[in-house]
This record gives structure tokens, sequence and C-alpha cells, in this order.
């Protein structure tokens, strides 16, 4: 047996995140420039490398994987790498195979994904206006991704909707979308916009959105019960009694969870991230690359890498904006 992947701080990370493509259908402002320059698809990690690097993973612990991006539905042929992971929720090695998404190609896979093994997605939405939904992806069409929802739904997932709250956005939507939620029985978690990729004529600052000022617009219309259950993740959640709907909140600069933080990331192109706030990370492609017979090489760069775990992350909002500001984008470590 394995012994499992403990950090310095005795936090055991048994759950994995996995970017695995940069690109994306949408460019949604806060987190992509218009015109990106994504990687040349040489760099990225092949289905076949992904798979041995999250079978790696499981077999040192990992009990969840969530799968994300970019939009991870773009990339081609992904779906017989959900496929091949399914194999471990079979035999019981995996607890948990889930997807972070746009939404945007549901229609098409959603039935696959729950033949995979699948049973949640977290979808991407800030706003379900049709206009705002164009503005806010760039070119994204809201329709698409409520035939998405629905699929995904019809298919039997049970689907969170994760929106990040902006000032001046989607402010005024707090309680249609909470009550959209609610009617069609998902949950709804909200997100701090957080300081990374780089401004361009962006300001994520003026976004910047408290979640308590959240919180506090959704105490005019509901009673809130705060949920004592930490989840070991970043999300603080609420009940709101006239409906019986979970509302999240993550709040990654107002409310440090790190303590509990159990995850790591891993890119595109084979980096593992230990927190997505810190620029550390380790380069595990060319561990994985290097052997030819077993996994040691890539077991020993993975141990290695855990024993780097930083304590915390860096947000900091209160200090010049610059240094707060990270140039990595969210599509890159998947967030
Ligand atoms: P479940 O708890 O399984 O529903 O998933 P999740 O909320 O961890 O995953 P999801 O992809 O829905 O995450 C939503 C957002 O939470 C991410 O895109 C990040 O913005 C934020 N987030 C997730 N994990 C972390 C973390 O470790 N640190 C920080 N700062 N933010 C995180
Ligand atoms: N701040 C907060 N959330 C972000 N996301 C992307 N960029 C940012 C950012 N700068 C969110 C997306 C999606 C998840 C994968 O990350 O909206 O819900
Ligand atoms: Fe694509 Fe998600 Fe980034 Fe929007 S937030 S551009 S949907 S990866």
């Amino acid at each position: 047996m394995n012994t499992p992947l403990i950090d310095p701080f005795q936090r055991a990370v048994n759950y994995l995140r996995v970017s695995v493509t940069d690109r994306c259908d949408f460019r949604c402002v806060y987190c992509m420039s218009e015109n990106m320059t994504f990687l040349p698809k040489k760099e990225l990690l092949t289905l076949e490398e992904l798979d041995r690097m999250c079978s790696t993973f499981i077999r040192l612990g990992v009990r969840k994987l969530r799968i994300t991006g970019g939009e991870p539905l773009v990339r081609r042929n992904i779906m017989t790498f959900f496929e091949a992971m399914g194999r471990y929720l079979e035999s019981g090695a995996l607890d948990e195979l889930t997807l972070t998404t746009n939404g945007s190609q549901l229609e098409r896979f959603a039935d696959q994904l729950y033949a995979a093994g699948m049973r949640r997605v977290n979808i991407s939405l800030d706003t379900i206006q049709e206009a705002k939904f164009t503005d806010i992806t760039r070119w994204g069409r809201l329709p698409q991704v409520m035939r998405g929802i629905d699929a995904a739904q019809k298919a039997g997932l049970r689907v969170k909707i994760n929106a990040v709250a902006l000032k001046g956005f989607n402010e005024d939507e707090m309680i249609p979308i909470t009550q959209w939620c609610a009617e069609r029985d998902m949950d709804l978690t909200w997100i701090e916009v957080m300081p990374m990729g780089e401004m361009g004529e962006e300001n994520r600052l003026d976004q910047y959105w408290p979640l308590k000022d959240l919180r506090a617009t959704l105490a005019e219309t509901y009673t809130l019960t705060d949920l004592p259950d930490r989840t070991g993740g970043p999300a603080r959640y609420v009940r709101l009694e006239e409906t019986g709907q979970k509302v999240g909140f993550i709040t990654p600069l107002t409310h440090n969870f790190c303590e509990s933080c159990n995850r790591v990331r891993l890119t595109c192109t084979g980096q593992l991230f230990m927190c997505l706030g810190q620029e550390d990370m380790a380069d595990l492609r060319g561990a994985l690359r290097d052997n030819a017979e077993g996994e040691g090489k890539l077991e020993e760069a993975i141990r290695a890498a855990i024993a780097l775990k930083p304590k915390g992350h860096d947000f900091d909002y209160s200090r010049q904006r610059v240094d707060g500001q990270m140039s990595r984008h969210m599509s890159h470590t998947g967030g």
C-alpha cells in the first residue's frame, strides 16, 4: 500500500483538479483577454498521458477528480478520458469524478458523462439575461447554455451553478438568479472575483464585490441560516428558509480556508500548482515522459511537490493592485 500524500502542514491531499485544455469557446472578460494566444497543441499532455498522470495520483490516495479548463468539453476526444477515469469509480478507487464547465457543450455530452459515472457538474453562469451573457462572455449564446443545463438535468446530473459576483454587472440579478436556481432545484455558489490574468482594460478591483454585501442583499429577501458543515472546499453555505435552497459563497479574499485545503491542481501542460494563489509549481511532465517502465519517477516528483505545498495563498486586495495581481490565467490552472 502506498503512503498517502500528506503535506508539511498535515493536510491530506486527496482532491486533484485537472485542467485538460487552456482553450475555451467563450472569452469571459474576467478570465481571458479577447485575443488569447493559446498553447500549441503539442505542449498539452496527451489523453494517454493525462490518464497515466491521474492514475498515479489515484494510486497515491486521490479520491476526487475535478476536470476543468478552459472549457474541458472542447478538447477533442475528451470523452475517452472520462470513460477511462470511470473505471476507477467502478473499482471504488475514486469517490467522485466531476466537471466544471461553461455548459456550452453539455447538450451533446451530458448522457455520455452520466454513462461514464459522473453524477454532478458545476456550470459557470454569471447572468441569466441574454444580452448581458453575450457581453460578459464576449460572444457566448445563453440559449445554448440553457439547453446544456436542461440536458444535464435530464441525464440525471446534479447541477451547481457558479456565478462570479461582479459589481455593476450582476448585483441586480442576485435574487432572480437565486429564484431561478430554486425553481430548477440547482445549488448555487457565488464566487468573489479573483485577481488573475492581465488587467488590460478590466480592473478587477473595481469589479470586486465583497460577498458580505451580497449576503446582506440576500437577507433582505430570505431568512438565512448558516450551515456549519465545512466540505473541505472553499465554499461557505447558508440555507434559505423560504426555499430550502443551499447557497454557497466562495470568498478567497475575505475568508481564508487554506487551513483545511485538500487539493492541488494540474495544468494541461503537466505542471502541478500546490495553491491557486501562489506561483510555485512543479513540472511533472518531465518525470512523466522520462520513464519507460513504471511510474517511479513520477511518484517521486509528486511526493517532492506535495512536500512544498505552502500554508496559504497570497491574494491581497488591500495592497496595491499590482502586487496582488497574478499573471497566470485561471484557464491555465483550472480555477
Ligand atoms: P465542489 O466543492 O466539488 O462543488 O467544487 P468546487 O467549488 O471546489 O469547484 P468549482 O470548480 O466549482 O470551483 C469554483 C471556484 O472556486 C473555482 O473556480 C475557484 O474560483 C474557486 N476555488 C476553488 N478551489 C479554490 C482554492 O483552492 N483556492 C481558491 N482561492 N479558490 C478556489
Ligand atoms: N475570479 C473568480 N472566478 C473566476 N473564474 C474564472 N476567472 C475568475 C476570476 N478572475 C471562475 C469561472 C468558473 C471557474 C472555473 O472559475 O467563472 O466558475
Ligand atoms: Fe471560458 Fe470559463 Fe474562462 Fe469563461 S470563465 S472564458 S467559460 S474558461
